[in-house]
This record gives structure tokens, C-alpha cells and sequence, in this order.
């Protein structure tokens, strides 16, 4: 396995002071909800909540796929739900990166039936290539091609998250 730099820790910093600003001028009034969906995007949820100036609440999801082979069936398990309430609350989903859709289509379908007053999709990455279910993403760092990246919160099977890069995993040599 060899990992080649993707995404610079500078850029994905300057792209995340970008996107924060972009969100601090969309919700001007009012308490935003960040949902971290663990694990991937814990770092991303950690530099954006501080680039958006504005009150935040922070809460944790995480989520299962059945193992590692994700089919198209749709099926997302809840293993970690919110300890908060989102009724009446604007809720900004913070996710790693976007692949297929089906994660995303189905937590936002979720947190939905739960009255908050608006829910939108911050995506760090976005593979536009293998989309299979239709997410409306609001905000989006970088749309990369279709590779493996791991680092800065993704792993391969737990490694690589603590990497500060995004780097292309080659599994080939
Ligand atoms: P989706 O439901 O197919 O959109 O899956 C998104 C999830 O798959 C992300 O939250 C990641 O956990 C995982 N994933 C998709 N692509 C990658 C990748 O290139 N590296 C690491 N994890 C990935
Ligand atoms: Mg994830």
C-alpha cells in the first residue's frame, strides 16, 4: 500500500476558514446545530465549528453499514443517535466525504422527521462519480475523483485517520 498526497493540511485549512465563513453569513441569527457523523469527520467537524462564528451546538451520530460491504439496499444503521433535541433547531449535518449517497439521503430523511426547523449537508469531500442516491449538499470542501482517500479523519480500516493530508491509498504496491 502507498499513500500519495491529495489534499494539503494548508488547503484543507483555508478551504474550511471558507466554508465557515460561507455558513457564519447563511445562519445569521439563532443557534446552529453541528451533527458530527463519526468517526471520519471528526476533525473536519473540529476546524469548521471553530471557523463559524457563531453560536453552535455540537452533538455525535454514528452510523453503521453492515460490515464493510455496503450494498445499495439503503440500510444504515443508527449505533450512536443525538443526546439533543432538534426541534425548531437549524441543523447542519458535518460528514466526511459523500461516495453513493446513501448514508446521507437517509440521515437527513431522518433528521427530518424530527422538527428541526432546516437541515442541510456540509461534506468535506464529494466523489460526484459514484453517486447513487441524490443528497442536496450544501456546502462542499473539494469534489475529488474517484479514488480511496484516507487521513485528516478517513481511515482504511481504522488506520490513517490521524495522517494531516488527504492522501489517495494505492493498494497495488
Ligand atoms: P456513502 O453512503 O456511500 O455516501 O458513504 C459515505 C461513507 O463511506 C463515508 O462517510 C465514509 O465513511 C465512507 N467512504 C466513502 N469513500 C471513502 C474513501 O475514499 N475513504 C474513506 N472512507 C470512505
Ligand atoms: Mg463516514
Amino acid at each position: 500500500m502507498s499513500l500519495r498526497p491529495l489534499i494539503s493540511e494548508e488547503k484543507l485549512q483555508s478551504r474550511i476558514v471558507e466554508i465557515g465563513a460561507q455558513i457564519t453569513a447563511d445562519y445569521p441569527d439563532g443557534t446552529l446545530y453541528l451533527i458530527c457523523i463519526l468517526k471520519g469527520a471528526c476533525f473536519f467537524l473540529a476546524d469548521l465549528a471553530r471557523a463559524v462564528k457563531r453560536d453552535a451546538f455540537i452533538d455525535f451520530m454514528a452510523i453503521s453499514s453492515y460490515g464493510k460491504e455496503r450494498t445499495s439496499s439503503g440500510e444504515v444503521k443508527i449505533v450512536k443517535d443525538l443526546d439533543i433535541s432538534l426541534e425548531g433547531a437549524d441543523v447542519l449535518i458535518v460528514e466526511d466525504i459523500i461516495d453513493s449517497g446513501i448514508t446521507l439521503s437517509y440521515l437527513t430523511a431522518l433528521l427530518k422527521t424530527r422538527n428541526p426547523k432546516s437541515v442541510r449537508v456540509a461534506a468535506l469531500l464529494d466523489k460526484p462519480d459514484r453517486r447513487l442516491r441524490h443528497v442536496d449538499v450544501a456546502y462542499v470542501g473539494f469534489h475529488i475523483p474517484d479514488e480511496f482517500v484516507v487521513g485528516y479523519g478517513l481511515d482504511f480500516a481504522e488506520k490513517y485517520r490521524n495522517l494531516r493530508d488527504v492522501c489517495i491509498l494505492d493498494p497495488d504496491d
